[in-house]
């Protein structure tokens, strides 16, 4: 459709000024969006979980026991010569934790020490953030003392005492009791390298030792949250406005083997019965950050679930036979009701016992993961020809709005039964997400895009070769490339999740993450990608309107938002002719003449290798908005450059002319001119 005053244009630009692209958007005949396009995949990824999101500042706090990792002293030393050994008592703390350390008085303290204050220490994950402000700490402990606990926060290079508090002991000799406290340190620690110390005077110990158990510290998390997230992950995650939270895996929720896939039944309730997990990552994981965590996150971010549920496949390849499946069906019905279930249902009462009775929304529930790898081809083929089959109907029978989506897609050769989604993931080159822009053009079943990132450069390195050390700018221009594709076909695009999210740069696996960080927050990184996901996440389309022209090198979605009232466009511009910069001439049907418009444009620098490395704290991507008004045919003119990514909103006009937004991780500058 368009108007007299398009036509209008048209003849305007039939001087060849330039060799512009002309883009004209209708006022009708698009689509409604799914209106939550962007988001992420979080999983328990060496350490991204615990010691990640999760703020939990003690390492191996319950000394876990799991099918592949023996329980282990690990992260914990002995204070004044006390011999820490780890025991199954008789009486453990709970079924789910069988283990605990036995903390006794050493020889050196009793016979060749003055002081008789024993105790132990952790050193957390690879260090702990100390600052003014106050922790919540709790322990558990079994055995008579007379006297108090000192619980403090100390360098573990100079043994300097940051903050310090006595917690009175109420220990009985053959019963484990809680103490909790709170410790806010007196001054800020210079670097992370601190530990959490605990003592006690053995002189009060009749029986020589004491036993311990779920040893835990938080700095206050995000949203005060208990048992919640770690404040400045949390917000580099929040500021990407994300709205789509894949959880909780990826390879987590299959586990190693049929024996210990992630069961969610395990990840709730008061933490002395979270048994942990037998992490696919190679470490034992606490279940800490567990199911209400993350349901209480989606919450807290606005962001709309899909949750997968395990469908009988594990990363061994173990298979649930067809006669053996119901029971996992079963488990994946009360993990919604869990989730979405009223009040008084039999799983929705157990959430509401947990602090939480309104439902949580459910719209899209994921039946297994990535089913045509592990164990392919046979998995795959009993994905389709019954496991895939039987939870989509179940699920739908029991939850008929519920959206189900298969773990795998038409791509891996899966036509979905009806009324059954897709899930495509790719980690590619930046060429491949450019060439798959038009991908989903043609797709008649309903497709989210659950992992997706730019992570190898240009020039064919295969799946098993080297990685970027971290994301760049011209894969995040590749990836914005595949993002708009998406977008203009979000009838059929359910929306997309960058995975995996979040990296411990102490301990890593996969270097393309959207987030880095270590204990020291000072290195917690925004990546070029991030950038990129936070622009095309700040302006959500509620239509795509159908428009004019060619694409390549200029890719572009045009829309508007009920919601704001703004019309909006997108582009990214990727190996633009001889990386000459791109004249854009763009009219909306119905926006007259006169009106202004916000135009954010991302440039990365001349080597478009170039990273956000958290060592170095440099932001390599350029953030310049400004204001371009329509002329007086109502067109808005501007020039994209070679390997940039933009907005143009008419509802976020700002009434500068032009400014530069330069950001470093923590801290965001703003200059104009
Ligand atoms: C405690 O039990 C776990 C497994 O149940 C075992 O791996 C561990 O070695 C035992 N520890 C001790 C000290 O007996
Ligand atoms: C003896 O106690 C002091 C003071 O607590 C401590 O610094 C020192 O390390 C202890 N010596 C031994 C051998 O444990
Ligand atoms: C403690 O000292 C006694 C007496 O010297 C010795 O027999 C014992 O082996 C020592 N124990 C440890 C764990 O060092
Ligand atoms: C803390 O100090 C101990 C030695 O007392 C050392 O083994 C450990 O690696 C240190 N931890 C960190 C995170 O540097
Ligand atoms: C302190 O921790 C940092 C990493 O957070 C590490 O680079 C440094 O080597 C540590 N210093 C000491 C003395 O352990
Ligand atoms: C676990 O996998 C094996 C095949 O490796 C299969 O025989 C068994 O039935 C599976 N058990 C369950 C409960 O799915
Ligand atoms: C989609 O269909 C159109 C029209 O048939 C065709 O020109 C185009 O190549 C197809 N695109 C894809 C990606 O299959
Ligand atoms: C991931 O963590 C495990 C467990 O510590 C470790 O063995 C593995 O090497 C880590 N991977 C990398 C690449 O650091
Ligand atoms: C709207 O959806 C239809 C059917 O999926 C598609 O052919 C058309 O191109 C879409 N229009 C826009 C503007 O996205
Ligand atoms: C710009 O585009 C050209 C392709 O025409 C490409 O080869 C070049 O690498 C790009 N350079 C930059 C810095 O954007
Ligand atoms: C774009 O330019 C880059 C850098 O010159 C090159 O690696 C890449 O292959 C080009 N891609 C396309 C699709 O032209
Ligand atoms: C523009 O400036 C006016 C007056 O200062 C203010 O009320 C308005 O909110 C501003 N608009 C934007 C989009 O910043």
């Amino acid at each position: 459709m368009v108007s007299l005053k398009l036509a209008a244009l048209a003849g305007a630009l039939a001087v060849p000024l330039t060799a512009a692209v002309e883009i004209s958007v209708s006022s009708e005949g698009g689509n409604a969006t799914s209106g939550h396009q962007y988001g992420f995949l979080h999983e328990d990824i060496n350490n991204s979980g615990d010691g990640g999101l999760y703020a939990e500042l003690v390492r191996n706090r319950a000394f876990q026991v799991s099918e592949t990792f023996p329980p282990t002293l690990e992260a914990w030393y002995p204070v004044n010569g006390a011999q820490l050994s780890l025991k199954n008592l008789s009486t453990p703390l709970s079924e789910a934790l069988p283990t605990s350390m036995n903390v006794a008085a050493g020889n050196s303290t009793r016979y060749s020490n003055s002081t008789t204050k024993v105790g132990f220490f952790n050193d957390g994950y690879w260090g702990m953030d100390v600052k003014v402000q106050t922790y919540s700490g709790s322990f558990w402990v079994l055995g008579e003392y007379d006297g108090s606990f000192t619980a403090s926060l100390q360098s573990n290079i100079t043994g300097e005492v940051f903050g310090s508090v006595k917690v009175e002991s109420q220990s009985q000799p053959d019963e484990w009791i809680e103490h909790t406290f709170e410790l806010t340190p007196f001054k800020d620690a210079p670097s992370s390298n601190n530990t959490f110390v605990i003592t006690f005077d053995s002189v009060g110990v009749s029986s020589g030792s004491l036993d311990f158990n779920v040893i835990s510290l938080f700095p206050p998390t995000y949203k005060g949250r208990k048992n919640g997230m770690r404040i400045d992950i949390a917000e580099a995650l929040e500021e990407l406005h994300p709205t789509l939270f894949r959880i909780p895996g990826g390879n987590m929720l299959e586990g190693l083997a049929n024996t210990s896939w992630w069961d969610w039944k395990n990840s709730i309730g008061p933490l002395k019965d979270r048994p942990g997990f037998s992490g696919v990552w190679e470490y034992q994981q606490t279940n800490g950050l567990g199911l209400m965590e993350y349901l209480q996150f989606a919450e807290d971010l606005g962001m709309e679930l899909v949750v997968g549920v395990y469908d009988g496949l594990s990363l061994n390849g173990d298979v649930t036979p067809q006669d053996e499946l119901q029971p996992f069906i079963d488990d994946a019905l009360n993990e919604i009701e869990f989730i979405s279930g009223s009040a008084d249902s039999t799983w929705g009462s157990v959430r509401a016992e947990l602090g939480h009775p309104e439902p949580f929304p459910l719209k899209y529930v994921e039946v297994g993961n990535e089913d045509w790898l592990a164990g392919a081809p046979e998995s795959w083929t009993t994905f389709k020809a019954y496991r895939f089959p039987m939870f989509l109907e179940a699920i739908n029978e029991a939850y008929p709005d519920i959206q189900v989506i298969s773990s795998g897609s038409y791509y891996d050769g899966y036509d979905m039964p009806e009324p059954g989604a897709g899930d495509y993931h790719v980690y590619a080159e930046p060429d491949t997400l450019v060439s798959e822009f038009n991908k989903f053009d043609n797709i008649t079943t309903l497709h989210l895009i659950g992992e997706m990132a730019a992570v190898h450069p240009n020039g064919g390195i295969g799946w098993d070769g080297l990685l970027m050390p971290f994301p760049w700018w011209g894969g995040a221009v590749g990836e914005a490339v595949s993002l708009i594709g998406y977008e203009r076909n979000t009838d059929r695009i359910i929306g997309a999740a960058y995975a995996p999210i979040i990296r411990n740069m102490n301990r890593w696996q996969w270097s393309i993450t959207m987030i880095q960080f270590a204990a020291d927050p000072a290195l917690t990184t925004r990546s070029t990608s991030w950038y990129v996901w936070e622009l095309m996440a700040a302006h959500i389309m509620t239509d795509t309107l159908p428009a004019t022209s060619d694409f390549d090198p200029l890719f572009y979605v045009a829309g508007k938002s009920d919601k704001t009232g703004g019309h909006i466009f997108k582009a990214a511009v990727y190996n633009s002719t001889d990386g000459a910069d791109v004249p854009v001439k763009l009219a909306f049907e119905g926006v007259g003449p006169g009106t202004a418009a916000e135009l954010t444009v991302l440039t990365g620098p001349e080597n478009p290798y170039s990273v956000n490395d958290p060592f170095t704290g440099v932001n390599v991507v350029e953030t310049t908005k400004s204001t371009v008004t329509s002329n007086e045919q109502g067109v808005f003119e501007f020039d994209l450059p070679n390997l940039s990514v933009a907005v143009l909103d008419t509802s976020s006009a700002s009434n500068s002319t032009s400014r530069k937004v330069k950001s470093r991780w923590n801290r965001q500058v703003e200059y104009r001119w």
